[in-house]
């Protein structure tokens, strides 16, 4: 099989390697991918939202699959386009994309499809939402209603806190249109899970889940990235819990989607909070996260390949895919200054003497090539360094170990990650 997979992150690193390992694959492409991801696949010059270049691309070159990583093309249609040109695409049309695309869609769906979640108020009109806050009190959270790269939710402690991204939202629009309607959640408290569900439009087997730290400072603090670190598996997380919010969350969203005329494919994300009342839906994804990816993929048992050939096709059945039970904890390192202003440019060395840790997994994100064949810091999120063990414990020390083995001074990592599981 030819594949091509779009995005150049460390999940499409890990993503890469992963269809790599198949031996149904004949020749793999990443477009535009990174100097890592160019280790495993041909990597071709093409932006992840230039839509008509890589269809044109998938079709000159005869490709039997497409996987996009990221959420940006997919909500900006691009297996809708693949598929008018016959190509499978593992992720959801552009319709099935609102899932992720609109936080007001997903509540609604929530609603219809009796999907435990937090209580919640759309508004477009920002005289309204300060009112209802006025009304409802603190905590209260605060959401952009579209994409808004991560950043789109404040957590508000205090009614003056909520007021004032309700301002900075709807009135001095610093998302844009995403922000041109809020939506007011109640305030959940418990442990964060990232549950990971293959979907086939009717269909969906679980792939993992993942716990993922959020905040760039150690003991979670600091603003919000788009994930420092994660392990898996997450002991207050067993599989009958997983097989539980399958039944509860993920296949009533799946049902309710397919009657709205807009079936599901591709990789379903939920993130998930573990309250006193079970787990409730925060919010659905449609792809893998990042840095989760990464440690998930590290334990893959099964040929990814199939599966994710079987979800375009319709006949994901009882399609077994199954994580070894090893345990991977995968640590984010980041270019000084992120997230807001990383900075890019200084030289990474050590790769190779993290890398040659059995048991490590070094995944590329923010790199590029430098002309002396050097890696240099080329964006926030630069590496995602893993390791896989038999324990949480063990693999959180080879991961920290690993990182020690990369000789960076320009960037940094959260010390913490998996500290509490392991
Ligand atoms: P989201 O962009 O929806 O993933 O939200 C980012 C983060 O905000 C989540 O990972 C949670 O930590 C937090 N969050 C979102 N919604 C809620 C909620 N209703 N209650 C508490 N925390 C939330
Ligand atoms: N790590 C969270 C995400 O990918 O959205």
């Amino acid at each position: 099989m030819r594949v091509l997979v779009v995005g150049s992150g460390g999940r499409e690193h890990a993503l890469c390697r992963a269809i790599a390992a198949s031996p149904m694959l004949t020749r793999l492409y990443c477009a535009p991918g990174n100097p890592g991801i160019a280790a495993v696949a041909e990597c071709v010059d093409i932006g992840v939202l230039d839509i008509p270049t890589l269809v044109g691309f998938a079709q000159d070159n005869q490709m039997d699959l497409v996987v996009p990583g990221p959420e940006a093309p997919l909500v900006a249609g691009i297996t809708d386009a693949m598929e008018a040109a016959g190509i499978p695409c593992c992720g959801p049309t552009r319709a099935a994309a609102q899932l992720e695309g609109s936080k007001s869609f997903t509540k609604e769906i929530c609603d219809a499809a009796s999907i435990p979640t937090a209580l919640w108020e759309r508004f477009d009109d920002a005289d309204q939402a300060r009112a209802f806050v006025r009304h409802r009190g603190a905590p209260i959270v605060v959401k952009a209603d579209g994409l808004a790269a991560g950043k789109g939710v404040v957590i508000a402690t205090t009614e003056d806190e909520a007021v004032a991204a309700i301002d900075a939202m709807m009135d001095r629009k610093i998302f844009g249109d995403a922000g041109a309607a809020v939506v007011l959640e109640e305030c959940l408290t418990g442990d964060e899970v990232s549950l990971f569900a293959l979907c086939d439009g009717e269909d969906a087997v679980i792939l993992g889940s993942a716990r993922d730290h959020k905040r760039v400072g150690d003991g979670d603090t600091g603003p919000n990235t788009g994930g420092m670190g994660a392990y898996s598996p997450v002991p207050n997380f067993p599989p009958a819990l997983e097989q539980a919010c399958l039944e509860a969350i993920i296949r009533p969203a799946l049902k309710h989607m397919a009657h709205l005329g807009t079936p599901f494919r591709g990789i379903l994300f939920a993130g998930l909070m573990l309250t006193e009342e079970g787990a409730k839906l925060i919010e659905f994804n449609v792809r893998f996260g990042d840095p989760e990816c990464q440690a998930l993929l590290s334990r893959m048992q099964s040929d990814l390949l199939p599966a994710l050939l079987a979800a375009c096709d319709g006949e994901l059945g009882d399609f077994d895919v199954r994580l070894n039970d090893s345990a991977a904890v995968a640590v984010v390192m980041a270019a000084r200054g992120y997230p807001e202003a990383p900075e890019r440019g200084s030289t990474i060395r050590g790769l190779d003497a993290a890398a040659a840790r059995p048991g490590v997994s070094v995944f590329h994100a923010g790199t590029e090539a430098g002309p002396d064949g050097s890696v240099l810091a080329a964006g926030g999120r630069v590496l995602t360094v893993c390791g896989t063990a038999p324990d949480l414990r063990q693999a959180r020390d080879l991961a920290y170990a690993a990182v020690q083995d990369i000789v960076w001074p320009e960037g940094f990592c959260r010390r913490d990650i998996a500290a509490d599981a392991a």
